[in-house]
């Protein structure tokens, strides 16, 4: 009768070992036992960039990258961005279950209760230079925010992280559209609270004397895209938001770390990165040398691969849905021929079906955000609006799970051995 242990033999004493399988791991400080004498610390793992690592167990998103499977809360991406609001996945990932209507009516009122932020933060941003990337004022400002509200520190008491979570929901596109505004030499809007949560933003955005007459289908297309980016398990910046988060400092510093991760153009600044790709292609007859670029890996085919996925990303499907839907209202980006071609070559060449590289969910949000009249460097904004509940959830279910501590990974140590110093007029 097979049992759920991993029989282990240590070939440098010869003694075995039994350790427990779970949920289709070993708990890595079962090695710690396996020992070569009695001063020995024990086996560790060496596992850079995670490759191959659960760092926690979690109930808020499912992935199969196998099937291109993403679901949050068991509900399949595809239902709910076809008819979910905003607001409702972020209560979703939140909170675990969809909320009745009375639940989504007081949360939709709490978040619109708490969109304006303190006119000091209007101050701290007219400080950033005219040509500053929104990524680094979103950064700056909602770390920031963390020394107006000194009772977010109290992070164990529910009420008080519901009401934080709250205001990060809340203010976050306010900081965003400030952000935007900035960047134009535009006086900033502030919440019109008598708009829905994307209008408002679209509104604090566009509004140019009076409120901005949005369209209708382009607003939907932004929603369904913010749901798309909601959460994606343990990715780069939700893990760097859980590892701060361990050290029990407040949300609004742990999110402003997952925002500064997900800036790097690995991550969410890829979006910003396939725009500036296909600008440097500039035409599909430069395509083919541009691929051979990348097969030689001087170059990155941007919004492609993932480390999870080896199939097609399922948003990346319902991406190019949506982009369908925008450019019906705004017209054809004319990059939009670039990329199909870029994606049919890239899919039918050896190089990517080898590595299993397939279009992610950057390869064409970008596109769309600018049909709709963002620019370049404020694509990856747009993807922090639409990750921050799953920040948030993922943040407090770390909090709640008891077998989470301080993160703090080890060491293999290659440096120099003990040596003694040396004055300076002897080196
Ligand atoms: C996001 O983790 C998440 O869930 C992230 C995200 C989320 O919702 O949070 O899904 C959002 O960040 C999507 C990914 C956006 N990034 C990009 O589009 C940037 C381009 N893609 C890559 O740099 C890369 O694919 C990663 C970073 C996404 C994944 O990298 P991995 O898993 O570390 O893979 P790797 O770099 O080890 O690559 C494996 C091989 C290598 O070739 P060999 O050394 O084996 O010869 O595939 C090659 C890589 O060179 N490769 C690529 C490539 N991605 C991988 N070659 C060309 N172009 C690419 N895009």
């Amino acid at each position: 009768m097979s049992k759920d242990t991993l029989s282990v033999t240590d070939n440098r004493t010869g003694r075995s070992y039994e350790l427990p399988v779970s949920e289709g791991t070993i708990r890595a400080m079962d090695l710690r036992q396996i020992k070569t004498s009695d001063d020995d610390f024990g086996l560790m793992t060496y596992d850079p960039a995670f490759m191959n690592t659960a760092s926690c167990r979690s109930a808020i998103t499912f992935i199969d990258g196998e099937r291109g499977i993403l679901r949050y809360r068991g509900y399949p991406i595809e239902q709910l961005a076809e008819r979910a609001s905003f607001l409702e996945v972020s209560y979703l990932l939140i909170h675990g279950e969809l909320p009745t209507r009375e639940e989504l009516d007081r949360w939709i009122e709490e978040v619109r209760y708490h969109t304006y932020v303190h006119t000091n933060i209007t101050k701290f941003l007219e400080g950033f230079r005219y040509d500053a990337h929104p990524m680094g004022m979103l950064l700056g400002a909602v770390g920031a925010l963390s020394t107006f509200y000194p009772d977010a520190k109290h992070i164990h008491d529910p009420a008080n992280r519901h009401l934080q979570m709250v205001r990060l929901l809340a203010k976050l596109p306010t900081i965003a559209a400030f952000a935007f505004r900035h960047s134009r030499g535009l006086p900033f809007v502030f919440p019109d609270n008598g708009l829905d949560y994307i209008g408002n933003y679209v509104n604090m955005t566009f509004s140019i004397g009076g409120r901005h007459q949005p369209n209708k289908v382009l607003q939907r297309a932004l929603e369904i895209l913010l749901i798309l980016h909601a959460d994606h398990e343990q990715n780069c910046s939700t893990s760097a938001v859980r590892s701060v988060g361990s050290s029990h400092v407040d949300p609004f510093s742990a999110v402003s770390a997952g925002i500064a991760a997900l800036y790097g153009p690995l991550h969410g600044g890829a979006n910003e990165a396939v725009l500036l790709m296909l600008d440097e292609i500039g035409e599909k007859k430069n395509i083919p040398a541009f691929i051979e670029t990348v097969k030689q890996g001087s170059d990155r085919l941007m919004g492609f691969g993932h480390r999870v996925y080896k199939s097609y990303d399922p948003r990346a499907t319902l991406v190019k849905k949506v982009a369908y839907e925008v450019f019906e209202q705004t017209g054809l980006n004319p990059k939009l021929e670039i990329a199909l071609e870029l994606e049919r070559i890239a899919l039918e060449d050896e190089y990517f079906i080898k590595r299993k590289l397939y279009p992610n969910v950057d390869f064409y949000s970008g596109l769309i955000y600018q049909a709709m009249g963002y620019p370049t460097d404020y694509f990856t904004v747009l993807f922090a609006i639409g990750r921050t509940p799953g920040w948030l959830a993922q943040w407090q279910e770390m909090l709640l799970d008891k077998d989470q501590k301080i993160s703090r990974p080890r060491q293999i140590y290659i440096g120099e051995g003990k040596r003694e110093f040396v004055p300076i007029e002897r080196r």
